[in-house]
């Protein structure tokens, strides 16, 4: 190992804890390293088997003693590598074959973007329950067809929006309500500036068929704020949407995107991504609401000011809501999947603007939500992201 990789294992120690590092480490080299748990019920699936598949998902399940029943990925060095570190019963060489032949409590799709629609939709036709990475699709035909597919489906579903069960948004939450006095649905202020990863040029997120970064990264923000817009009370209704471009030529990266509410909500996401960041991304959140400021530093410290309170946590391991997640199909806790299809609906057409270099655009919360019923019952037929914008 050269001198830089060990100082890189040394600091993700210090920020992620050891044994969270060494499956990072292993999943990243595939060493031929196996985890030894008693497994109790349940039995789970997992279609493509990446690197978060690997470190994350799995990861988190095999802590809880879940059990591992079926995998699948295009790349078989893949599926072996996962199967053998997390004592998978059975490697499949399809989804369709995993579905027909094996007995699953859930099905984790962690592949390409571009694919999850398509994956979770045969899912839920068998009425098994689907836990989607995001994004959960990457443009409103997918999107429509898996609603329809939710709406028709006994199955369960989930999506790996992980934020809203961070640590400090769920202590903001509950500090702004305990002590915080807010006064009735005061506007929100939330700024979040992320130093993300550089992304090569051949890297599978920039086919264009994988929806762009605003589906491979900035959707995360866009979901946390529809989460905390919904969180405070009713939606508001009309979003203006400016979008901010560095370079034209790469516009869907070193961007701001700003919202503001007809409830004078101001949300700004800066994605900023000009040198790899040592330490992974890394993400600065300030929130406002009323007397309530909130500073929450990557997810690993937050300072909460309430009028002269003061309260400062800390969270270490860093705490970016992975566990509780990747935990909804068996934990008590699940996202409202309302908020899901809306934010998805906002971070779609937010990726058309972005796809045609638009810089303002108006989005209507109330016609999304009659979108997401049509989508719901199949009568959705090619409703424009026009519409919803302009
Ligand atoms: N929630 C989070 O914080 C977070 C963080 C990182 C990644 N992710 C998500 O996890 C998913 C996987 O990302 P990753 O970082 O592991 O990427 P990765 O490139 O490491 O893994 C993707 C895997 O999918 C496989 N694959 C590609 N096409 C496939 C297909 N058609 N069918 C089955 N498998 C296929 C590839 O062979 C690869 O093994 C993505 O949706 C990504 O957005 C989420």
């Amino acid at each position: 190992m050269q001198k830089d990789q060990i100082r890189k294992v040394l600091r993700f120690i210090s920020i992620y804890g050891i044994s969270r590092t060494l499956a990072k480490v292993i999943g990243r080299l595939r060493l031929n390293v196996s985890v030894s748990r008693r497994k109790h019920g349940h039995p789970v699936g997992v279609i493509g088997c990446g690197q978060f598949a690997y470190s994350t998902i799995c990861y988190f399940l095999n802590k809880s003693g879940i059990m591992f029943d079926s995998c699948f990925d295009i790349d078989g060095g893949q599926a072996n590598s996962l199967a053998h570190r997390y004592k998978f019963k059975h490697v499949a060489d399809s989804l369709a074959t995993m579905l027909e032949q094996r007995d699953l409590h859930t099905v984790y799709i962690a592949s390409n973007h571009y694919t999850h629609t398509d994956y979770a939709i045969k899912v839920l036709k068998r009425n098994l329950n689907t836990y989607i990475e995001k994004p959960i699709s990457v443009d409103e035909e997918q999107l429509s067809r898996l609603l329809y597919a939710v709406a028709h489906s006994q199955g369960r579903v989930f999506a790996g929006y992980n934020r809203p069960f961070s640590g400090a948004i769920r202590d903001f939450k509950h500090l702004a309500t305990g002590k915080g006095k807010i006064n009735s649905e005061p506007p929100f202020t939330i700024s979040c500036y992320i130093s993300g990863h550089r992304i090569a040029e051949d890297h599978w997120y920039r086919d264009p068929k994988e929806g762009t970064r605003i589906c491979g990264n900035l959707g995360h923000w866009i979901d946390l704020s529809i989460h905390l817009l919904n969180w405070r009370g009713p939606y508001p209704d009309i979003l203006t949407i400016m979008v901010s471009y560095s370079n034209e030529k790469e516009p869907d990266d070193n961007i701001a995107v700003t919202i503001v509410s007809d409830k004078h909500d101001l949300i700004s996401i800066v994605l900023s991504s000009r040198s790899e960041p040592f330490e992974g991304i890394n993400e600065t959140i300030n929130i406002q609401l009323g007397n309530v400021i909130a500073k929450i530093d990557d997810f690993r410290r937050m300072a909460v000011w309430i009028d002269d309170i003061l309260v400062k946590r800390r969270y270490w391991p860093k705490d970016v809501g992975h566990k509780e997640a990747v935990m909804q199909p068996f934990g008590s806790e699940q996202r409202d999947w309302h908020e899901v299809e809306l934010s998805t609906l906002l971070m779609l057409s937010i990726k058309d603007m972005v796809q045609h270099r638009e810089t303002t655009r108006r989005f209507s919360i109330k016609e999304a939500a009659g979108t997401i019923l049509t989508m719901r019952n199949g009568s959705h037929c090619n409703a424009s992201l026009t519409r919803l914008g302009s």
